[in-house]
C-alpha cells in the first residue's frame, strides 16, 4: 500500500482517486481554492457535484496546508486547473521534496520576460529544478473514469521506469496506462488539442469537420515538432486521441460550433455558455503572443485563425 495525495479536488482530481484506491494504495485529497470542493469533499457522504456521484468511503480527506505538503507520501498528484499551477509551483518551491510528483493538468504558458514557451512541467521546475516530474494525458472525461468506463491514457517521463513505477500504482482494468520519455511531445499535444477541438467543433457538418479534423493534424504535428517533441505522440493518445474525446463532444467544441455558425467569441460566451470555462479560449490567450510573432502563420492557418477570432473577437474566416 502506497502513499497518494491528490492536489486538486474538482472533476479530475476526484475522479482519480478511484483507480488509486481500488489499487489498495492510501489515498488522500485536498483542495486549496474552490469552497464548492471543499463542501463536497468534506461532507459526510462525500457527494461530488461536478462528477454527480458519491466518492469511496475510504478516501481521505485533508485540509490543505504547507504542513501537509510537508507529510511523507509516495505520490503527489497536480489536479489543478492550469490557473492553478504558478500557485501550486510556489508551494512546492521550499519543501524541496524528492518524492515523485505527476501532473494531470493540461495548458502552456507563455514566459513573457524569456519569451518562451513554458509546459507545466518546465514551470513547475523553474520554482526547483529537483523536482521528479512526470505527466499523465490522453482521452478522459473525469465523469467516464469515474464511473469506471475503460480509459487509457499515457504517462510520460524522461526516465521510463519512473513512468511504470508510477502505472503500476495506478493503472486498473478500466484505467490503462502507456508509457513514452517524450513529456515535451505529451505536454504540447494535450494543451493545442484543446484549441483544435474548438476548430473542428466549428465544422457544420461530419465531412466538413473531418476535413477540419485532418488538417488538425497537420498542424498539430508541425507545432509538436517545433517545440521539440516527437512525432510519433501527435498520433498517440495525447494527440489524435485526446483530439477525438474533445471533439466529439466536450466545451470546446461546442464553443467551436457557435463560432463556425457564426457568432463572436464574446457573444457565444455570453448567449451560451456563460458559466462555463472553455480550457482553448484560455490557452488561446496564454500563446497568441508567442504563436503570432514566433511561429510561421503559413504552415498553422488554422491555429492562426482561431487566435485572431478570439483576440480580436471577430467572426470566423475558417471554410466550414
Ligand atoms: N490528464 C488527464 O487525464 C486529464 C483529464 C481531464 C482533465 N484534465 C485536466 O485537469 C485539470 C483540471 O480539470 P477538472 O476537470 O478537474 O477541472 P475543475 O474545474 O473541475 O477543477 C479545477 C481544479 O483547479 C483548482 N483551481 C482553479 N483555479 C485555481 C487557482 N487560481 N488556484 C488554485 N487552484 C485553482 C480548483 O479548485 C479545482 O481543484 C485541467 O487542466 C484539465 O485539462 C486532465
Amino acid at each position: 500500500m502506497k502513499k497518494i495525495i491528490i492536489i486538486g479536488g474538482g472533476a479530475m482530481g476526484s475522479a482519480f482517486t478511484i483507480p488509486c484506491l481500488e489499487n489498495n494504495n492510501n489515498v488522500t485529497i485536498t483542495e486549496p481554492y474552490s469552497k464548492r470542493f471543499i463542501k463536497d469533499l468534506s461532507s459526510k457522504n462525500k457527494f461530488h457535484s461536478a462528477l454527480n456521484i458519491r466518492l469511496p468511503k475510504n478516501l481521505k480527506f485533508r485540509k490543505f496546508s504547507r504542513d501537509l505538503l510537508k507529510e511523507q507520501f509516495d505520490l503527489v498528484v497536480i489536479a489543478l486547473s492550469l490557473s492553478g499551477i504558478d500557485f501550486i509551483g510556489k508551494e512546492l518551491k521550499n519543501l524541496k521534496i524528492k518524492t515523485p510528483i505527476l501532473v494531470l493538468t493540461k495548458g502552456l504558458k507563455y514566459e513573457k520576460k524569456i519569451n518562451k514557451i513554458l509546459t507545466i512541467s518546465e514551470q513547475l521546475k523553474k520554482n526547483y529544478k529537483g523536482m521528479n516530474i512526470s505527466v499523465l494525458k490522453g482521452p478522459c472525461l473525469a465523469k467516464e473514469l469515474a464511473r469506471k468506463n475503460q480509459t487509457s491514457v499515457v504517462i510520460a517521463n524522461k526516465d521510463i521506469k519512473v513512468a511504470k513505477s508510477i502505472g503500476k500504482l495506478i493503472s486498473t482494468k478500466y484505467y490503462l496506462t502507456e508509457y513514452t520519455k517524450d513529456i515535451i511531445g505529451v505536454e504540447v499535444c494535450s494543451a493545442i488539442k484543446n484549441i483544435y477541438s474548438m476548430i473542428i467543433g466549428a465544422g457544420q457538418s461530419l465531412n466538413a469537420a473531418s476535413n477540419l479534423f485532418q488538417k488538425s493534424i497537420i498542424e498539430m504535428k508541425y507545432l509538436t515538432k517545433y517545440f521539440k517533441g516527437k512525432d510519433e505522440t501527435t498520433s498517440g493518445l495525447a494527440g489524435v486521441g485526446d483530439l477525438y474525446v474533445s471533439a466529439a463532444g466536450g466545451r470546446n467544441s461546442k464553443m467551436g460550433s457557435y463560432l463556425g455558425k457564426g457568432f463572436t467569441f464574446k457573444t457565444a460566451k455570453k448567449k451560451f455558455m456563460s458559466k462555463d470555462t472553455v480550457e482553448g479560449e484560455q490557452l488561446a490567450r496564454e500563446i497568441a503572443p508567442f504563436v503570432f510573432k514566433k511561429i510561421d502563420k503559413k504552415k498553422i492557418p488554422l491555429m492562426i485563425n482561431l487566435l485572431k477570432t478570439i483576440i480580436g473577437n471577430k467572426k470566423l474566416k475558417i471554410k466550414v
